[in-house]
């Protein structure tokens, strides 16, 4: 019998406003391995959308500073971060299935307490669910670089998205995006620019910061360096002012 309704769907109750999507369903297969995670792990793992603010006491074992991470793709960093670090919690937020079902795979075979999944668009996410001011950081990896100018305004890092992100921050807090798209790099920095409560860090140029330790680098972006291609790391620190 085929399914009709998978553990990702968001509940019937919950209707969306329609505004442009930062992202395309992309086809790709899940593999048997990434259902069956998602089947057997998804009540354990992943939150449901709701439209209200969640608590973060009941979404972790642990109390301790959680970052948000938007667009996880296929969990690798995510892992490896959320491994590194279990003296934070992390959410990851993705909408690509195969990449649901992946990151499943990792937390239940690492055994990783610190990390929880939601299947949903990171915006509505943001906007809903996360509490005003309890994010200690913010981690966007190579979003999705949206080459072509008619498509510029599917970007995630634009003034109003970062002005969202600045209010589920805490004081101290930081966000932490990578790409490696040039122009996208020099869109974000313009960008961040504007908003005077968020300081650059650890950078030596003055534009871009430094690779931080725990943020791996992938397969794909050794490549790309191995090439000339660049990787541009921008960490901003929001103090209070
Ligand atoms: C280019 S991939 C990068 C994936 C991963 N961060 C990495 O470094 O490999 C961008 C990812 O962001 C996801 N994404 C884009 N917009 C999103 C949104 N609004 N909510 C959730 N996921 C989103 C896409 O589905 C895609 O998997």
């Amino acid at each position: 019998m085929p399914q009709d309704h998978s553990p990702l769907d968001p509940p019937a109750h919950v209707a969306f406003p329609k505004r442009i999507k930062t992202f395309v369903k992309r086809a790709g297969r899940t593999t048997t391995g990434q259902s069956n995670a998602i089947a057997q792990w998804s009540s354990q793992y992943v939150l449901e959308y709701q439209a209200k603010p969640l608590d973060w006491n009941a979404v972790f074992d642990t109390q301790q500073p959680v970052v948000f991470e938007i667009g996880f793709g296929m969990g690798d960093a995510t892992t490896s971060i959320a491994k590194t670090l279990p003296e934070l919690n992390f959410l990851g937020c993705e909408v690509h299935e195969p990449g649901v079902g992946a990151l499943l795979m990792h937390i239940h075979d690492m055994e990783l307490k610190n990390l929880r999944i939601i299947s949903h668009d990171a915006v509505e996410v943001l906007e809903e669910m996360i509490p005003e001011q309890s994010l200690h950081g913010i981690h966007i990896f190579f979003p999705d670089p949206w080459h072509k100018l008619r498509h510029h305004k599917r970007r995630l890092i634009q003034a109003p998205f970062i002005e969202s992100l600045l209010k589920k921050l805490k004081a101290g807090g930081y966000i932490h995006c990578a790409t490696d798209w040039e122009p996208y790099a020099v869109q974000m920095r313009q960008v961040f620019k504007t908003f005077s409560e968020l300081k650059l860090q650890n950078s030596e140029d003055g534009l871009y910061s430094q690779r931080p330790s725990y943020r791996p680098s992938t397969k794909f972006e050794k490549r790309g360096l191995r090439l000339g291609h660049g990787v541009w790391d921008l960490v901003y620190q929001k103090t209070t002012i």
